[in-house]
C-alpha cells in the first residue's frame, strides 16, 4: 500500500508555488514600506495558550485543535492561528509596554471538514500591531489590506466591517440575543441551536435562511455600542468607500472570541462558499487573558491558499531562462567554471543546466520545453578554443560563436526582449 498524505493537507508543487512566490515577494515590499518587521514563533505551543485565547466556546478550540500529549505528558497543540503565539512571545519577553508592528507567515492547523478553499493544514500571512489604541492603526491596517490587493491585482472584493464595542457591550448584546432567540429555539436549525448554547454570537453568521429571517426582528449590535464607536466605524467606512467596496455588516462577529472593537473581513465571490481571504480585528483583552499586562492589539491574517486563487496571472513575471548545454562525451572541468562565472555575473537569470550527457538535439528540445529564451552550447571543439555557441531560441535559432569573455559580457547585460 502506498502511503498517502493526510486528508486536508495537500502537497504544494513547483507549478503551484509560482503564484505563492510572486505573492510573497510583493508582500515583502509592502511590509518593508510600512515599517513592519517579521516575527517567527513555534508551530507547537502548550494547549492552554489556545484554549485561553480563542475562547472556550469557539470551534477552533472545541473541535478543531490538533492536540496531543508529548513524551512528558504535557498537552501541546499545533497552532490553529498566529495571534495568540505572537502575544505570548511579547509577554514572555516582557515587552507589552512597547510598540510593535509585526508580521508572520507559516502553516496553521485546524481539524475542519475539508472542502474547496478549506484545509486542515493551510497557510496564513498575518500582521499584528501591538501597543496602539483604537484610532489611526485601524486606518493603517485597512490601507495595508487595500495596498496588498492592489499590488497583486485583486479588484473584485468586498470589505465587510463591524464594531463589536467593548467587552461589556458585547456581553449585553449577547444576553439580549439569547433572550430574543430562546423562545424561538425550536424554529432554529440544529446547528444554530447548538451555537445558541455554546457561542450565541455565532448564530449571527448562520447560513440558514430561516435563522437570518428570524434575526431581522432581533437585537442589533449597533444599539449596544457607544456613539463614539458607531462614529468611529462610520468614519472608517467613509474614508475608504471611494477606494473599495466597504460595507458595514452587523452580523460579522468572527470565529475567535477575543475580538472587541473593529472586526473586518475581505471576501470575494470568486472563491465560492469559503469566500473570506482576509480576516482580522482588534483584540485588546488578549494580553490580560494570557497573563500579560494591558496591551492594545489589532491585526489581520490572510489565507494564502485563498488569496493566491485570486491573484492575477498577469503579475507573474517569468524569469529569463538560458539553457546551458554541454555537448560531447568529454565534460571538462572548464564547463563548470563557465556556469559558475555566468551565475556570478548575473543571478537574475535562470541558467538551466540539464546535467546529462544527452545528445545536443535532446538537450535543445529540453531547453525549448523549459521555455529557455537562449542556449549556450559548449562542444569539445569550442572548449578547445575557449569559445561557446550562443543560440537565440526564439528568433529562428540564429547563433554566433563567442569567446568566454564575450559570453560573460553578453550574459551580464542580457534582458528580456
Ligand atoms: P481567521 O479568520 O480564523 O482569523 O483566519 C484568517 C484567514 O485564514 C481566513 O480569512 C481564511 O482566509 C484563512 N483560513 C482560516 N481557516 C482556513 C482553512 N481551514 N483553510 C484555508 N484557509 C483558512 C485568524 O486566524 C486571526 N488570527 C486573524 C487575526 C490576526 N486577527 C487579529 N490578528
Amino acid at each position: 500500500m502506498k502511503i498517502q498524505s493526510l486528508r486536508g493537507m495537500p502537497d504544494l508543487f513547483p507549478e503551484d508555488l509560482q503564484k505563492w512566490h510572486t505573492f510573497e515577494s510583493k508582500l515583502l515590499e509592502i511590509f518593508h514600506c510600512f515599517g513592519t518587521y517579521e516575527i517567527r514563533t513555534p508551530l507547537l505551543e502548550s494547549t492552554e495558550l489556545f484554549s485561553r485565547s480563542a475562547g472556550n466556546s469557539s470551534d477552533i478550540v472545541n473541535k478543531e485543535l490538533y492536540s496531543f500529549f508529548d513524551r512528558n505528558d504535557d498537552s501541546i497543540s499545533l497552532r490553529p492561528e498566529g495571534s495568540a503565539s505572537v502575544i505570548r512571545a511579547i509577554i514572555q519577553k516582557k515587552q507589552e509596554q512597547e510598540k510593535h508592528k509585526l508580521w508572520y507567515q507559516g502553516p496553521m492547523f485546524r481539524y475542519e471538514r475539508p472542502q474547496k478553499g478549506r484545509f486542515r493544514q493551510f497557510h496564513q500571512v498575518g500582521v499584528e500591531y501591538l501597543g496602539f489604541e483604537e484610532g489611526i492603526s485601524e486606518y493603517e491596517l485597512i490601507s495595508m489590506v487595500l495596498q496588498i490587493n492592489k499590488l497583486i491585482g485583486i479588484s473584485n472584493y468586498t470589505i465587510k466591517i463591524n464594531h463589536l464595542g467593548d467587552a461589556n457591550a458585547k456581553e449585553s448584546f449577547c444576553e439580549s440575543l439569547v433572550s430574543f432567540l430562546n423562545p424561538h429555539i425550536n424554529e432554529l436549525h440544529e446547528k444554530d441551536q447548538a451555537r445558541l448554547e455554546s457561542n450565541p454570537l455565532r448564530v449571527l453568521d448562520s447560513k440558514e435562511k430561516s435563522t437570518q429571517e428570524l434575526l431581522e426582528a432581533g437585537p442589533k449590535f449597533q444599539d449596544f455600542i457607544s456613539n463614539e464607536s458607531k462614529n468611529f466605524l462610520q468614519n472608517l467606512v467613509d474614508a475608504y468607500s471611494n477606494h473599495c467596496d466597504i460595507q458595514i455588516d452587523q452580523s460579522l462577529v468572527r470565529g475567535l472570541d477575543y475580538y472587541t472593537g473593529i472586526v473586518f473581513e475581505a471576501v470575494s465571490q470568486e472563491l465560492g462558499a469559503q469566500d473570506a481571504f482576509i480576516g482580522g480585528g482588534r483584540y485588546d483583552n488578549l494580553s490580560n487573558q494570557l497573563g500579560g499586562k494591558d496591551m492594545h492589539a489589532i491585526g489581520f491574517a490572510i489565507g494564502v491558499e485563498r488569496i493566491v486563487e485570486l491573484l492575477s496571472a498577469e503579475i507573474i513575471k517569468p524569469a529569463l531562462k538560458v539553457g546551458f548545454i554541454i555537448s560531447g562525451e568529454q565534460i571538462d572541468k572548464k564547463t563548470y567554471k563557465i556556469a559558475d562565472d555566468l551565475r556570478s555575473a548575473n543571478n537574475s537569470i535562470i541558467l538551466d543546466t540539464f546535467l546529462s550527457n544527452g545528445s545536443l538535439k535532446s538537450q535543445l528540445r529540453r531547453a525549448n520545453k523549459n521555455n529557455c529564451s537562449y542556449a549556450i552550447i559548449i562542444g569539445e571543439d569550442e572548449l578547445k578554443n575557449n569559445q561557446v555557441i550562443w543560440k537565440d531560441l526564439s528568433q529562428g535559432g540564429e547563433q554566433e560563436l563567442l569567446s568566454f569573455k564575450e559570453v560573460i559580457e553578453k550574459y551580464t547585460n542580457l534582458q528580456e526582449k
